[in-house]
């Protein structure tokens, strides 16, 4: 029997985002159904509300969520009901040319659920990363789901499902950030600070943070930071090689998305060191730079597509790192909210004033 729930819809470009009747099939083989808990509102939301993602309207907004798996499809063996888990939206295939070279990180087939959630007029929704969790239930493909530790709220375990796994990531998995390198991160959001976050864990001895808000360069500090520039008024890239011997850093973290930002990065390494790029363009963005630049300052340039995670291996760990007391995950939720406050909670973060907007449900 399929259930009707309610959920935040996005109904066209930049239109409010409002909550609406969505109905949710039971799950079909391979699939599963959860009980949403928590669901933090990314910035990758805000993009698919105004257009910068794809076009495929009405989206069933939210995927950083954490829940209960409350029912199951045939064939599904790694959860059952009852598992408490976090929501991932790179399900490994395990049988494309990434997971066969070994590299199930970089999975180029990764899968969501194959029935669709639709509004009670039969509207089929696009679920954000075929998630859609910015609702009391939703659908997913089993894989979809990562069991973890349920002694974690919901609010704090969900973050792991985007944002802060991203920004962890990218410092831990991207860029290999290791004890005593420097890392300089641009860009302080949620994205930003966990990178941050994952260069403090990964020992890294000086984390230079930069952003054009204070109030972000204040929080930048409790996760590790240990130097801020604010670039409005310094020029970041003088401001970094200063800070590292007049060299550059390690590596440097780009978590904003934008070519300017991308360009403080690369100018901000150390020759060999490695830009990694976690914050997303939209598509009209262009990059120039002189191609012997690129050539004679060597080392790596990287993206980082959800921090390169593998669900699996690391949400069970960063939660068990959180239980030690080693990762302060919790600091990330600035503010717990309902369903009918999403719309709301897009404008706080785009004027700069929370980290993370919870949905709790
Ligand atoms: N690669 C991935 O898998 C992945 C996953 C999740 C999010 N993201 C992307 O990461 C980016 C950051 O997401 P977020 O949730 O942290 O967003 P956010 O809005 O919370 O944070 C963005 C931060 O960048 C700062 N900023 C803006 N312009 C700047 C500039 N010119 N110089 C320095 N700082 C500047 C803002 O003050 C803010 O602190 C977004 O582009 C998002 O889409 C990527
Ligand atoms: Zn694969
Ligand atoms: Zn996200």
């Amino acid at each position: 029997m399929a259930q009707e729930v309610r959920g935040v819809i996005a109904p066209g470009k930049n239109e409010p985002v409002r909550v609406e009747t969505i109905v949710v099939p039971d799950p079909g083989p391979g699939e599963a159904v959860v009980r949403v808990q928590a669901c933090g509102v990314c910035h990758t939301d805000l993009h698919y509300k105004q257009g910068g993602i794809t076009d495929e309207f009405p989206f069933l907004l939210g995927h950083e969520a954490a829940g209960v798996v409350e029912s199951v499809g045939d064939g599904v063996t790694d959860v059952a009901p009852g598992d408490f888990v976090i929501l991932n939206w790179r399900a490994v295939c395990g049988q494309c040319r990434a997971c066969l070279r070994g590299r199930p990180w970089y999975c180029f087939n990764t899968h969501n659920a194959k029935q669709k959630m639709t509004l009670t007029d039969g509207t089929e929704l696009s679920p954000a990363l075929g998630i859609g969790a910015f609702a009391e239930k939703t659908l997913v493909a089993a894989g979809q789901c990562t069991k973890v530790d349920p002694a974690v709220s919901p609010a704090v375990a969900g973050l792991l499902g985007c944002g802060v796994m991203a920004g962890i990531g990218a410092a831990i998995n991207t860029g290999n950030v290791g004890r005593g390198d420097s890392v300089a991160v641009i860009g302080c959001g949620g994205v930003g600070d966990a990178a941050i976050a994952g260069a403090y864990l990964a020992g890294a001895a000086k984390i230079i943070a930069v952003d054009i808000d204070d109030r972000k360069l204040a929080t930048a500090r409790t996760m590790g930071a240990t130097h801020t520039v604010n670039s409005k008024e310094t020029d970041p890239v003088e401001a970094i090689r200063e800070l590292t011997g007049g060299f550059g850093a390690d590596v440097v973290i780009e978590a904003v998305g934008r070519p300017e930002t991308y360009k403080q990065a690369f100018y901000a390494r150390d020759l060999a060191g490695t830009v990694v790029l976690v914050g997303v363009p939209t598509p009209e963005m262009k990059l120039e730079l002189p191609l012997l630049d690129v050539f004679g300052r060597g080392g790596a340039l990287k993206s980082s597509w959800y921090g390169d995670c593998l669900p699996s291996r690391d949400f069970p760990m960063l939660i068990d790192l959180h239980r030690q007391g080693r990762l302060p995950l919790e600091k990330f939720v600035t503010e717990t909210i309902q369903l009918d406050e999403v719309e709301k909670a897009f404008e706080r973060m785009h004027g700069g004033d929370v980290l993370r907007s919870v949905v709790v449900l």
